[in-house]
């Protein structure tokens, strides 16, 4: 099996683990809210926002999409709302557990956000997930539009 390999801007080739994969300080992920990031999914090239979340003491990464409606992101460029814990979909008002994803309210009750592994040492998260290659802190630089829609639902 071959070893995933990036190039350097010298042109040298270097096996994956010795590339920076860390995405953030620990410190970094707010206790009330979501820290976004960006990815790129190997297979496609395309890039994908991601959140880490807190729950419990423990970090957990999640692709920052609905599993309502795929293309509506969780933490809209400014932290995704939370409630006792739980990531909120401010679209329709689905409720995801931090920790595990799961949908236990709202329409697409039942389905689980998509992880991402991660690793933490020294005080830094790092990406460990072999589909998914670091991009940047934020968002998809992207139109405004789609990210700010909300519906009517009120909390
Ligand atoms: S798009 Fe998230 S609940 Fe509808």
């Amino acid at each position: 099996m071959l070893s995933k390999t990036v190039c350097t801007r010298d042109g040298y080739r270097l096996p994956m683990a010795a590339t920076n994969r860390r995405i953030a300080a620990v410190d970094d992920v707010p206790t009330d809210s979501t820290y976004l990031f960006t990815l790129r999914e190997d297979e496609s090239g395309e890039e994908r926002e991601a959140i880490l979340v807190r729950s419990d003491g423990e970090l957990h990464a999640w692709l920052n999409y609905c599993q309502h409606y795929t293309n509506i992101n969780i933490d809209k460029g400014s932290g995704a709302e939370m409630r006792n814990g739980e990531l909120i979909c401010t679209n329709h008002g689905a409720y995801f557990e931090s920790d595990s994803g799961y949908c236990n309210h709202g329409p697409c009750k039942g389905a689980y956000l998509n992880e991402i592994d991660i690793s933490i040492e020294d005080g830094d998260v790092s990406l460990t997930d072999d589909d998914y290659d670091y991009v940047r802190d934020g968002p998809i630089e992207t139109d405004e539009t789609e990210r700010e829609s909300k519906s009517n639902y009120k909390f």
